[in-house]
């Protein structure tokens, strides 16, 4: 099976939300999406297989107080549909974004939140580098704890 990476585009959206709605909890508005894209539309990244998006990362630079701080990369999303997961999609993805990050960005780091019950999810993060760095008791609306990951470049 072989799969292509490609920026994603506004017409993208009703598949990008589907995506999202099946293999996550986590949801956002249309508007939320589309504004994470005018702002950083190269760390917004689909992966398309068979012809359709099967995959997708949605990234953001926070810039610290008054852009003052440290730059961090944010992965604020990142899922693959069931059928075309361990094949190295969300793995390519990552890598490209966290790439576009330091090149583009002159991000210093990159964080993200995960459920710590997500063992596939941190399983990829650790692989690429991430170190479980924070915990947040009840982030979740269901009161599950989150790990701060954080991969340091
Ligand atoms: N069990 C154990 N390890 C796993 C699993 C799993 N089910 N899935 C991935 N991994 C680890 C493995 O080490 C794997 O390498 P291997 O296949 O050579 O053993 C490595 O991660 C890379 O896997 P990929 O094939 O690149 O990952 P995939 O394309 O399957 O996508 C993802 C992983 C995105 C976590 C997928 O399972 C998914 O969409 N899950 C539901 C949504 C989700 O949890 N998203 C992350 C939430 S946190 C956030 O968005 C910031
Ligand atoms: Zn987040």
């Amino acid at each position: 099976m072989s799969f292509r990476l490609r920026d994603f585009r506004p017409e993208d959206l009703d598949r990008v939300i589907y995506i999202n709605r099946t293999c996550l909890p986590e949801n956002y508005s249309r508007m939320f999406f589309l504004s994470i894209h005018k702002r950083y539309p190269d760390l917004f990244i689909v992966a398309e297989a068979d012809g359709q998006i099967v995959g997708y990362i949605m990234c953001r630079i926070e810039h610290g107080l008054l852009g003052l701080g440290k730059r961090k990369g944010h992965v604020i999303s990142i899922a693959v549909l069931p059928p075309y997961r361990r094949r190295g999609i969300a793995t390519a993805m990552m890598e490209e974004v966290l790439a576009r990050m330091v090149e583009r960005y002159g991000a210093e780091e990159c964080f993200l939140e995960v459920r710590v019950s997500n063992f596939p999810a941190i399983s990829l993060y650790e692989k690429l580098g991430f170190k479980k760095t924070d915990v947040i008791k009840h982030y979740y609306p269901d009161g599950e704890d989150a790990y701060i990951m954080t991969k340091f470049f």
